[in-house]
Formats: C-alpha cells, structure tokens, sequence
C-alpha cells in the first residue's frame, strides 16, 4: 500500500462522509495564506472527533494545541448552544489566525483560545476551578503528551473521553530505543494511559492524507 493509494481512498470518504464546507477552506485557506503547516487534522478525522464529542454528549471541550483551529471547529460545531470549548495555543500568531476563522463559524461565542504554553494554561484551568470537561483533543507538542495526559485526568470527571493525535508517526513509535522526544512523550503517554488506574484506553493507527498515523482513546473511570 502507497500513499497514493491512502489519498486516493480518503479523498473517496472525505468527499461523501466529510464534504468541505465554506468555513472548514477558508479556516485551512487562510492557515495557509499565514504561513500556519499544513498539519490540521484531515477531514475524515474532524468528522470522527465531531461524532466522538457527539456521542459524548459533550458541553464542555477541551482542545491542546489550536493551530488555525481546523480540529476546533469540528469539535465546537458538536457543543449544545449552551456548551463551551476552551483551546489551548503556544503561538499568538496561530491563535490569531484560530480566532478569525472561528469567528467566521459563528463559533467564536463558544469557544475561548488561550495563548500560551499549554502547562501553564492547564494549571490555570485548574486554580480557576474550571468545571470538568467531556472530552479532552490534546494535539500540541508530543514531548509533553504524559503531562497533558496528567493534566487531563484533573480537568475530566468519570466518563470522560481523552484522545491523543499523532500516536504513531509512521511507526516510530514502536522504537523503544528512540531519541526522538517527540516519540519518548507519545510512548510515554501510552505507558501511562495502560497502567494508570483511572484510565481504560486503546490505540489505532490510520492512513490517509495525513499518512501513516493514529489515535489514543482514553476513557476516565470512578
Ligand atoms: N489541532 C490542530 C493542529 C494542532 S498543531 C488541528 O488539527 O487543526 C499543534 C499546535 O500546538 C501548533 O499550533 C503549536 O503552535 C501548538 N503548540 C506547540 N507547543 C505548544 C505548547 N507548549 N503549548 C500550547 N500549544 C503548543
Ligand atoms: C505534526 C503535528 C501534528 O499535530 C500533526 O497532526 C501532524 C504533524 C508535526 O509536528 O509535525
Ligand atoms: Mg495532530
């Protein structure tokens, strides 16, 4: 299996499960007139994190790493008028960008992007006392992807569902010998998500645009 064949196969069930839309290409549009990397979420996975939070039942989202806000509109576009979606964004011109196009959803009433490093937004999250979010996106810099994990556990309740992008990175992941601290966080979060006892979790790896790639699922027990 190529590639190729990998886009010829997403742009089948993008195009008649997850059709763009005018807001989704000028979000990606205008990422990309601002020099952003093209390394949003494809459409077939913002459909698959929408339907997650749906099956939630989400009001309250939490999403690390915002980018130009690609994944986010997916997510917020799942919130109950009354829902909330906090994103976390290391880069002011990333959230920049991240606020117009949620403004130009009409979302930007529900969703809230705050810049800064995500450590200390999650510790600010939780001296605020945030109310427990449904579902956590962490999707950031994989170095520091147990933190994330750690923090998460403190910002969810029972019942919640955390998802990690990026777990396998064409497969460096399975390289116990790695250097790479991007690969050492994301295993690292892995091992924590299989031992901690207030986690049941999965991983899957997919292909597509995107290449070769995959999820953790976690769901957060009593
Ligand atoms: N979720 C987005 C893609 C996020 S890309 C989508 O699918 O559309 C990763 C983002 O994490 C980048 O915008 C990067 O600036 C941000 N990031 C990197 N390190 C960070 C940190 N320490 N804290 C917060 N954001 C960070
Ligand atoms: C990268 C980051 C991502 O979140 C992603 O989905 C793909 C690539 C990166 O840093 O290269
Ligand atoms: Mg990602």
């Amino acid at each position: 299996m190529t590639q190729q064949q990998w886009t010829a196969v997403d742009t089948y069930l993008t195009e008649l499960l997850a059709p763009a839309d005018e807001v989704l290409t000028a979000a990606l549009r205008d990422s990309d007139a601002a020099g952003l990397p093209q390394i949003s979420v494809a459409p077939n996975q913002g459909k698959l994190l929408q339907l997650l939070a749906q099956v939630q039942g989400a009001h309250r989202i939490l999403e690390i790493g915002t980018l130009g806000g690609y994944s986010t509109i997916w997510l917020a576009r799942a919130l109950p008028a009354d829902g909330h979606l906090v994103t976390l964004e290391y880069s002011p011109v990333h959230a920049d960008v991240a606020r117009g196009n949620l403004a130009r959803a009409g979302l930007d009433k529900l969703t809230e992007v705050r810049v800064g490093p995500a450590l200390d937004s999650l510790a600010e999250l939780v001296d605020e006392g945030a109310a427990p979010f449904d579902l956590v996106f962490i999707d950031a810099d994989k170095a520091n992807n147990p933190h994330y994990v750690e923090w998460s556990i403190k910002l969810t309740r029972p019942g919640s569902l955390i998802i990690v992008d990026n777990v396998v990175r064409s497969g460096r992941v399975a390289d116990a010998a790695t250097t790479d601290a991007a690969v050492q966080g994301t295993r690292a979060a892995l091992e924590l998500i299989a031992r901690h006892p207030k986690l049941a979790g999965t991983a899957l790896q997919t292909v597509g645009t995107k290449g070769y790639d995959g999820f953790a699922l976690a769901r957060v027990l009593d």
